[in-house]
């Protein structure tokens, strides 16, 4: 173990990574405190009924740039600024598709201007020139109240802009950072600023403003009261400071290049702010059920028989799993497209295998491409010009796993196209219909250079250079493998992709993981925060490396990463080829059976997971949420980051401390809410803090009064033998007796719910009756077998003896020894419609 820690330090030595005053463009803009000196040109302002059409002028430097202003119906406002002459790289690519523009209300007077769309209201001061946003007649946000707006000429292509908050007591958002969910405040405070500059940053220190694999750029205000956010659209390095001050919080943002795209999220709520957040990237596409199963991953199984010989262990020793993964290994010489069939002398036999026993197989698919002439690929994206470039029109080549590499230049239209096309089924040579992809070294990492990356200066498409795009990389890789894999599968099956740079929008194409962590209590403590951040942000597919990448896991803590795991959305044991090998079935019995405890409550929660991703694509909540976007209203909640709700309804607070007998847990909501512990008879009200003793086999989870959860609960080796399992139905009543949920049901696989071929069901409990009904009566899936086993009732059940269902048949009802549930089991009864039953 010394061994390793003194590894663990080596490692982080080698990495430097630039801060804002190594960076000249930060340094000056941040640091030297420039002011600037723009005003709104009265004489070119025109506007219609959805745009505002200005000019900027710079009187220092006599340089005029355009600025327009329009607004959503979601009532988000956008600013953009740019030059004319010399027009900054945008990115459209993150939005999901054209916004919808909302008719303005405006008024103009002599030094200002107004936009009002619904209760929303943005003041345009001429000069100094400033914009004050409204909600329901409050100030929400103050733009460039600090005149930090920053936009020069060609030479020096650097933007920045100032955001204040009033009454904003709390920062969240803009990923991807080791961070708490709650900001710090780094200016004063004497922090250097967030850093968001797509980095492959192993074992990442905790706690800092360093910059890791992805780049979401918004921000939230956040108080008790309301919710604002910005979201500044540019892909180029970016450096955010928080200042959290008694009455308001304040921020800069200051970007290398691109332009100054900025969109209002007005909220008032936290809710409303994520929401209208979504309405401008999009929601993540209800995935295909197994992607929500449990992953089993290593860097590498190096050989067909070690892949076969992991799943087969997985059965004989009852874990669930749904997917193996292969790591770069399985490619020739990491030729990406190619198999070493020295390895897998028959890869269509390993996976007709896999396909046997109800798996999926993921593989890794990279940016680099080794240079070697007679490898087609290379040779194909190298006589097309594909690969990024260097200033001189040669093609970029550096070091990556293949030796010299270059990088598929994914902003270039027809390279993406001819990336998507090698997915094609009669491409990927021996690749089967079982297998999803895996998109790593994307940010783009490169070997023996600064910082670990590109240098800034390399070309993409149009001669656009890469600091341009830089937060962007990773991001276009998963557009292009995403429409790989839909033609792929000719529009029947749901991608699955995980990448590890991300941007926004990247929640449309792609899950994320939070990249190479390391095998400590802080890295799992983190990657809760990591994980509520991305929700909020628009990614809520996301999850750690369960036990941690680098680094030798101790047993404790492998347990304590198994079980916290399950209960975010994304759930793969992963780990770095030096590394002992630990998959599950390599431990004690006792271990054996945490473990598989761990997996089975996430197999038995698989309907929830899959409603709440459903819900998510239909109305862009967060899957995972913090404490204080289901509770706004309560202030405990603000800053807690060691628990998270699953939807509304399920508050996990994973035991994450080395040697844990009891945890400190937050019942949040006021004294009216109910908590039911998923082990035990305990309830708890909110608004409380209680220590709650824990053994080994603890994972505080706590169901809320008012909700009814579906679970399936037969035991099987993947969910693809559980599709016609039965449900078992919790209901859990709240403070008035009522309970309510919903469950959503449809083939799993293709994307013909999108032609109303699913079930969406309500579930409702009142009065001691409980009523399961279709939401949407229009949508049908005749194949979905609804069929409940078992109902649990924690309700004021005095007097209860049967449950009468409304074809009159008659049940018995058994009580649990402290008499807190009733249950009525072994039935076989199959939803399609509607079901009464009443409890008398
Ligand atoms: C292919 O796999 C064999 C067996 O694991 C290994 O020895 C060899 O180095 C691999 N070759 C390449 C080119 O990756
Ligand atoms: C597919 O794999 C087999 C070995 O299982 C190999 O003989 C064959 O050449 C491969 N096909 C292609 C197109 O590479
Ligand atoms: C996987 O199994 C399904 C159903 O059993 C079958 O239709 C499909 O062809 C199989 N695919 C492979 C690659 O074995
Ligand atoms: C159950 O819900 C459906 C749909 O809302 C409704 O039509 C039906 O009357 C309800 N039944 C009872 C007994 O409340």
């Amino acid at each position: 173990m010394k061994q390793l820690i003194i590894l663990f330090i080596v490692i982080h030595a080698v990495y430097t990574w630039n801060t804002c005053s190594d960076e000249s463009f930060c340094d000056r803009i941040r640091n030297q405190g420039i002011v600037s000196s723009l005003s709104l040109d009265t004489s070119f302002l025109s506007y219609n009924n959805y745009d505002v059409q200005a000019v900027l002028y710079n009187s220092d430097a006599d340089k005029s740039f355009t600025l327009s202003i329009s607004a959503t119906d979601a009532e988000i406002f956008r600013i953009r600024i740019d030059d004319p002459l010399n027009p900054r790289h945008s990115v459209p690519e993150a939005l999901d598709g054209e916004l919808e523009l909302a008719a303005l209300t405006i008024t103009e007077e002599v030094d200002r201007l107004s936009l009002a769309v619904g209760e929303s209201l943005a003041v345009v001061e001429f000069s100094p020139f400033k914009i004050t946003v409204y909600k329901n007649n409050e100030i929400i946000l103050i733009i460039n109240d600090r005149n930090k707006l920053t936009i020069n000429s060609e030479d020096d292509v650097a933007v920045a802009l100032d955001f204040t908050f009033p009454g904003a007591t709390t920062a969240y958002g803009i990923p991807e950072h080791a961070e708490g969910l709650s900001l710090q405040s780094t200016e004063p405070g004497g922090l250097d600023p967030y850093r968001m500059f797509n980095a492959d940053y192993p074992a990442y220190a905790i706690g800092t403003q360093e910059a890791l694999y992805g780049a979401v750029p918004v921000l939230y205000g956040h108080s008790t009261t309301r919710t604002a956010g910005v979201f500044w659209l540019n892909s180029a390095q970016t450096f955010v400071d928080v200042t959290k001050q008694a009455d308001q919080v304040q921020s800069l943002f200051v970007s290398e290049g691109g332009v100054i795209d900025v969109f209002v999220l007005t909220g008032p709520t936290f809710e409303s702010a994520a929401k209208q957040y979504i309405s401008l990237t999009g929601p993540a596409p209800l995935p295909q059920y197994f992607a929500l199963g449990h992953h089993q991953s290593r860097w590498s199984y190096l050989t067909q028989d070690e892949a076969e010989e992991v799943i087969r262990e997985f059965d004989n020793h009852d874990f669930p799993l749904d997917v193996i993964w292969l790591d770069i290994d399985y490619t020739d010489a990491f030729k990406y497209f190619t198999w070493n069939y020295t390895a897998f002398p028959d890869p269509v036999g390993m996976q007709e295998y896999i396909n046997s026993t109800g798996r999926k197989l993921v593989l890794i698919i990279d940016p680099h491409y080794k240079v070697e002439d007679g490898y087609t690929v290379y040779e194909t994206l190298r006589d097309n010009n594909y690969f990024v470039k260097n200033p001189d029109g040669s093609d970029y080549q550096a070091e990556c796993w293949p030796g010299l590499s270059s990088w598929i230049d994914y902003t270039n239209p027809e390279a993406a196209a001819y990336y998507s096309s090698l997915f094609g089924m009669d491409s990927f040579a021996n690749v089967t219909d079982i297998v999803y992809i895996w998109n790593d070294m994307n940010e783009p990492a490169v070997f023996d250079v600064d910082e670990k990356t590109m240098p800034k200066d390399v070309l993409h498409y149009g001669n656009v250079p890469h600091r341009d795009v830089h937060n962007m990389y990773g991001f276009t890789q998963t557009m292009a493998t995403y429409s790989g894999l839909l033609a792929r599968y000719d529009n029947t099956k749901r991608p699955f992709i995980l990448t590890r740079a991300h941007f926004a929008g990247t929640q449309r194409y792609s899950a994320v993981w939070t990249g190479d962590n390391y095998a400590s209590w802080e890295h799992l403590r983190i990657s809760f925060a990591i994980c509520l951040t991305q929700a909020i942000a628009g990614i809520s597919f996301c999850g750690a490396d369960v036990g941690g990448f680098t680094g030798e896991v101790t047993d404790e803590l492998f347990q304590r990463w198994y079980q916290a795991g399950a209960w975010l959305p994304f759930y793969r044991a992963h780990s770095e080829e030096t590394t002992e090998r630990r998959e599950p079935y390599l431990y004690s019995e006792e271990m054996q059976t945490r473990f598989r405890n761990a997996i089975r409550q996430r197999y038995y929660h698989l309907p929830l997971w899959y409603t709440l991703f459903y819900e998510h694509e239909r109305y862009g909540d967060p899957v995972i949420r913090p404490l204080s976007y289901v509770f706004p209203s309560d202030p405990n909640t603000l800053d807690i980051d060691n628990e998270w709700l699953i939807g509304n309804a399920v508050l996990v607070h994973p035991v994450a401390i080395e040697g844990a007998s009891e945890v400190d847990i937050y019942f949040p909501g006021d004294s009216n809410e109910l908590w039911y512990s998923i082990d035990n008879d305990e309830r708890y009200t909110g608004n409380e803090y209680v220590t709650i003793p824990v053994t080994m086999d603890s994972v505080p989870v706590f169901y809320r009064g008012g909700s009814i959860i579906a679970r399936k609960e037969t035991h099987r080796s993947s969910s693809a033998y559980m599709r016609s399992d039965p449900y078992t139905i919790y209901v859990f009543v709240d403070a008035t007796g009522e309970a309510s949920g919903t469950l959503y049901i449809d083939d799993y696989e293709s994307f013909e719910y999108r032609n109303n071929v699913y079930n969406y069901y309500g579930l409702k409990y009142a009065d001691g009756a409980l009523n399961i009904s279709k939401l949407d009566v229009a949508a049908d899936y005749s194949e979905g077998s609804f069929t409940i086993a078992e109902i649990v009732v924690y309700a004021q059940n005095e007097g209860v003896s049967r449950a009468v269902f409304d074809d009159s048949s008659i049940y018995p009802v058994s009580y649990s020894v402290s008499k807190t549930y009733l249950k009525v089991s072994d039935l076989n009864v199959a939803v399609r419609d509607l079901l009464d039953i009443t409890f008398e």
